[in-house]
């Protein structure tokens, strides 16, 4: 008989015919009443496939007796609530690697993107504006400082590309990795402080929940630009609404927010920043390997071999 499997979120169509093959899925992000399915399902679902929009917190593992493995569709997974799952030995695997380059390509796409106009240009060739005259100056990045915050794979790949575009990279994290080329501070106000573009390329969850805050945005400085493609929940939202608003950081680029898919009415009206609805693994090719992914662990834990990604 088939395993059960609780599909939480897509997956690219021949992933998931692959997934339907070997597993009985339950699409549970095309039901009506996700609520109902899964209180009528709860004891068959024996994995859940996820993305970093599922929340899947102790009381959902708690509901599913026959819960073994949660097959997380990213590299994040600070939607999962880690000790709930270890408590009921629960499997937990992600996709890291094969999504470094994108998520790189995407931080550097909101660099060039507000430092340089792109979007605004864009716009004022579309309004008209342009028969009027030029549009105002954007920003060099040559010759410039960007401190990135958490210089783990996608990190050190942001960095690789800022550095052939010229800039001076620096970085914080929770440890220093002596091998990088790059300048470590331990702390990141002092950080944001020396540097005109902080990005953030850390972990989510507890530990680096609002770490860009009122303060370190007032280190960043006027002149300073803040991207993001690691989770909403690393920066105050708030905060750096009025940042934006009262021109205390420059500009902003975004590609994850708060509380996904809602992007508050504040940012959305503001010029000096580019948003994207968080696109950062967003291809054709890398989903496509991340949905191998994601099956292949799933086919390697109900046929008892070592999974592929492990992270619990
Ligand atoms: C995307 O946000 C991921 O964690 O892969």
């Amino acid at each position: 008989m088939k395993r059960t499997v609780l599909a939480m979120t897509r997956l690219l169509p021949r992933e998931m015919d692959l997934l339907e093959q070997e597993f009985e899925v339950i699409h549970l992000y095309r039901e009506a009443d996700p609520e109902a399915t899964l209180q009528h399902r709860k004891n068959d679902v024996q994995a859940i496939v996820s993305s970093p929009g599922n929340p899947i917190r102790r009381n959902l593992i708690e509901a599913l007796p026959a819960l073994e493995i949660i097959a997380q569709y990213a590299v994040g997974y600070d939607n999962v609530d880690l000790g709930a799952a270890r408590d009921r030995q629960i499997k937990l695997t992600n996709t890291p690697d094969v999504l470094t380059a994108d998520t790189a390509d995407t931080a550097l796409a909101l660099t060039l993107a507000i430092m340089r106009r792109v979007v605004e240009g864009d716009v004022y060739i579309r309004v008209g504006k342009w028969l009027n005259g030029p549009m105002p100056l954007g920003v060099s990045l040559a010759g410039k400082t960007a401190g990135i915050v958490g210089l783990g794979r996608i990190g050190q790949a942001i960095a690789k590309r800022l550095a052939a575009f010229e800039m001076q990279i620096l970085y914080t994290g929770r440890t220093q990795k002596p091998d990088m080329p790059y300048q470590y501070y331990d702390d990141l106000a002092t950080m944001a402080a020396m540097c005109d573009v902080l990005v953030l390329s850390c972990t989510g969850g507890e530990g680096t929940h609002h770490l860009v805050n009122a303060e370190i945005l007032d280190a960043l400085g006027p002149d300073g630009f803040l991207i993001n493609i690691s989770r909403g929940s690393v920066i105050d939202e708030a905060a750096l609404v009025n940042a934006l608003k009262n021109r205390t950081i420059r500009g902003a680029g975004l590609d994850v927010f708060q509380n996904e898919p809602f992007v508050p009415e504040a940012l959305q009206s503001l010029d000096n920043v580019v948003l994207l609805p968080h696109i950062g693994s967003a291809t054709h090719e890398t989903r496509t390997v991340m949905g191998k992914i994601v099956v292949g662990n799933l086919l390697a834990h109900f046929s008892g071999k070592p999974l592929l990604t492990e992270v619990l």
